[in-house]
């Protein structure tokens, strides 16, 4: 009979439940410290102390925050003479007593953004010399404001149509093309040392991330310098394949820009379009059928949640010296997005904890790929 090492297989065994014990106990930014930071993104309640659950896994789980909508422009700068930086010197000041990379976001985007903006004072379009200036003097102002505190602005959002092409915003129609570039010059005028990214959904798509990869390199040729390409990641079940994600980190790395993974979340409600975009102006009437899970996730799909972050975890990991964040796009189940969108009234779990703050399956499985500590 063939003499088999029983008691060291045993042991491995037996270690690697313990290693997997262990590590499931771990907390994300610990678990990914040699690989990227973790973020999430906040909100108003959890600022004010309101949902101080959410603020306790916050501070325990992750090392990096964006501020939802604390700093889009129609939260800073509603009007033309009136900047409220409250709220986010509030989330500044949440970043640094904790020891946080504070994101900004965003600067320059099509939604969010007030009317006047465009507009003279009979709702005129304005011509592009006014517009120019008061895009710099919103930059100046908003990236002068956090300089030194914020790490990294996502400079422009959503700039691309899903052909690649150029969105047709009113920064593009009144400004052109060269808004983008100007943009970045702004924002590197006003706060030198910022890491300056651009952001955007869908770049796992061939056609847009071609777009992207002819934006970058016209930038450069003008000699803008971008730190990072964020990728939003809001994924579904069954799209991005691991593949896609794999390839998109790939050709931004050979480009020798970092990625960031910016507003991650998995959607496993059925889809209401066959959009697989991120447009947040798609409203879509609440149904039974597009609202199946209302009284909890059944295990299948918990299970189908769980591997699908393995998959995409597992290619995060893969990639982790192109990657400098990863950022969650809410803490809880409760407050994400996707409970209203693209169908208000959801009842969505697209997130690692619930809607109790307990650590879900999914949890668990992100951990389990970190790579072991050295
Ligand atoms: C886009 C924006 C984010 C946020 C999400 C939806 O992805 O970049 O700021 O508005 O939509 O919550």
């Amino acid at each position: 009979m063939k003499n088999y090492p029983r008691f060291p297989v045993v042991l491995t065994l037996l270690g690697g439940m313990f290693a997997a014990e262990v590590r499931a106990q771990s907390t994300l930014k610990d678990a990914f410290k040699n690989d990227f930071l973790i973020g999430t993104s906040l909100n108003q309640p959890q600022l004010d102390g309101n949902n101080p659950r959410e603020t306790e896994l916050i501070k325990a789980q992750f090392n990096s925050i964006s501020p939802g909508n604390l700093l889009k422009w129609e939260t800073v700068h509603p009007k033309p003479d009136l900047y409220n930086f409250g709220p986010a010197d509030q989330y500044v000041e949440f970043g640094m007593q904790n020891g946080m990379f504070i994101v900004g976001h965003t600067l320059i985007w099509h939604n969010q953004t007030p009317k006047w903006v465009f507009q003279d004072a009979s709702g005129n379009l304005v011509d592009r010399n006014t517009l120019l200036a008061r895009m710099r003097e919103h930059i100046l102002t908003v990236v002068g404001h956090y300089k030194g505190k914020i790490g990294g602005w996502d400079v422009v959002n959503e700039v691309l149509d899903e052909d690649g092409r150029l969105r047709q915003t009113p920064w593009l129609k009144i400004i052109g093309e060269d808004y983008i570039a100007k943009a970045f010059q702004y924002a590197h005028e006003a706060d030198p040392n910022a890491q300056l990214y651009y952001n955007d959904y869908r770049l796992e798509s061939v056609s847009k991330r071609l777009g992207a990869i002819a934006l970058i390199k016209k930038l450069r040729a003008q000699g803008i310098s971008i730190a990072a390409v964020g990728l939003q990641g809001h994924y579904k079940l069954n799209w991005p394949s691991a593949l896609q994600i794999d390839q998109t980190i790939e050709t931004f790395a050979e480009l020798g820009l970092k990625v960031n993974i910016t507003e991650l979340d998995m959607d496993v409600l059925p889809p209401a379009t066959s959009n697989q975009g991120a447009d947040i102006t798609m409203n879509f009437a609440l149904q039974a059928k597009l609202n199946p899970y209302t009284n909890g996730l059944p295990v299948s799909v918990q299970q189908e949640l769980a591997q699908r972050y393995t998959d995409v975890f597992a290619v995060l990991v893969k990639h982790h010296k192109d990657i400098n964040r990863v950022t969650f796009w809410g803490v809880t189940d409760a407050d994400s997005w996707l409970n209203n969108w693209p169908v208000r009234g959801r009842t969505a779990y697209p997130l690692l904890f619930d809607r109790d703050g307990q650590p879900k399956p999914a949890f668990n499985a992100v951990i389990q790929t970190a790579r072991p500590a050295n």
